[in-house]
């Protein structure tokens, strides 16, 4: 940007006054050298040097002033010297033909500076607007790279949700060949002495918990048709937290409710929301390992109070009146490693240990949470441990 540093003339910026008295001095200065270098010298031509300068960088009528002084200095210079000339009248003329000049060369030279302020401008007015249309340029540069982005994490996921249910088909009907086997080789004879019973059980169990990946692998590769009513997000998180009950005695886990009574009704699946708050849960559970506290927090607010989280919600065509309900899920955990954070949501991203967890349980709660026009996200809190929070939207329909 041109500023004004680095402009040729920074004389422009001097106080005019202190530039006035610089340019009035020297022409009473060139006077003096005019004298003492009497005839022979030609000195008029440098007067031309206070004039140019008063009226670059002041104005036309300072350069006109100053010229009839430089032709009045000279003149006085002239008389005082005694010049001979042929003519009495030669002395007027000539002060006359210098003036001339002089006011010709203001004149010029007043209409140049002109054109060059009117060229400064233009261009400190354009680099202005190449700066401004630089920055637009480079926020879209960013927004685009970000959908570029999401265009290709929404593309690897159809691919591993695809994969995943290829596999998940594959594998289910074995499974429930052995399952079948196991159900069979129960009822033998021979079968009924305790260890054989023992081996039995174990088989048995393993079956069930790889169906149970199974089926999440099903939920994550095609998480099905929405059942939704106008539900009451309260008695739903209620029942999660009853299924996870066992969890969190065992694992010395105190829950607090903090819940607005009267939520407005949210168009609901509730057997998947449901599934969504025993996830979160029981990763919470998992994350306080020795015990901690868990705080479930709902309340409403208006639609565009959540710049971020309302992005879909103000989409064109939605309705006006809608309200926004959140629900915020506090643990005392252990929290998310920062080099993490970026993954958890990610299919299959787990740090549990093998056979522990398949990871697949956050991707299956965003999913959920998405085609329910919901939004989610997890973040450590300044506290210690994490915070899911989730917004649901009212269809805009009235309360309940
Ligand atoms: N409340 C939490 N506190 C700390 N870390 C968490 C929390 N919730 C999730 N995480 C981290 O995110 C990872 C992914 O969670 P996700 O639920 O997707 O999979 P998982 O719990 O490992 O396995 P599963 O598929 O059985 O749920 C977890 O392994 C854990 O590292
Ligand atoms: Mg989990």
């Amino acid at each position: 940007m041109l500023t004004k540093s680095n402009r040729v003339w920074t004389i422009r910026e001097w106080p005019r006054p202190l530039v006035l008295a610089l340019c009035g001095l020297s022409v009473l200065g060139i006077g003096v050298l005019d004298y003492v270098t009497g005839m022979e010298a030609s000195v008029t031509v440098i007067y031309l040097l206070p004039v140019a300068l008063g009226t670059w960088v002041l104005s036309r009528r300072a350069g006109l002033l100053l010229a009839i002084a430089s032709v009045l200095v000279w003149f006085i210079v002239e008389r005082i010297q005694a010049v001979p000339y042929s003519h009495p009248l030669i002395q007027f003329w000539n002060a006359l033909t210098l003036l001339m000049l002089f006011v010709g060369i203001v004149l010029l030279l007043s209409k140049l500076s002109r054109s060059y302020e009117w060229l400064e401008d233009k261009i400190e007015e354009r680099t202005v607007e190449l700066t401004q249309a630089l920055a637009d340029l480079r926020k879209s540069h960013a927004k685009l790279k970000d959908t570029q982005l999401q265009l290709i994490q929404a593309a690897k996921m159809e691919s591993v949700g695809r994969l995943a249910a290829g596999v998940a088909h594959e594998v289910k009907n074995p499974l429930m060949t052995i399952m079948m086997g196991i159900d069979y080789v129960e009822q033998l004879p021979q079968s009924r002495d305790e260890e054989t019973a023992g081996v039995l059980q174990e088989q048995r169990n393993a079956v069930l918990r790889a169906t149970a990946i199974i089926n999440e692998l099903l939920d994550f590769s095609a998480p099905g048709k929405l059942h939704t009513q106008p539900e009451d997000l309260n008695a739903i998180i209620e029942q999660a937290l009853g299924l996870v009950k066992h969890e969190f005695k065992k694992g010395c886990v105190e829950v607090v409710r903090e819940m607005q009574p009267h939520l407005p009704a949210l168009p609901l699946d509730r057997n998947k929301i449901q599934q969504v708050f025993v996830n979160i849960f029981t990763n919470a559970v998992h994350a306080m390992t020795g015990g901690g506290t868990l705080t479930v927090r709902t309340y409403a607010t208006p639609v565009g109070t959540n710049a971020n989280a309302d992005a879909a919600a103000d989409a064109p065509g939605a309705a006006q009146d809608r309200i926004g309900v959140n629900v915020e899920v506090d643990d005392t955990g252990s929290g998310i490693p920062e080099k993490h954070l970026a993954q958890i949501f990610d299919p299959f991203f787990t740090t549990k240990a093998p056979g522990k967890g398949t990871g697949l349980g956050l991707s299956i709660v965003r999913q959920i949470v998405h085609i329910h026009g919901g939004t989610v996200d997890l973040s450590n809190r300044a506290a210690g441990g994490a915070r899911a929070t989730f917004r649901f939207f009212t269809t805009g329909e009235g309360r309940s």
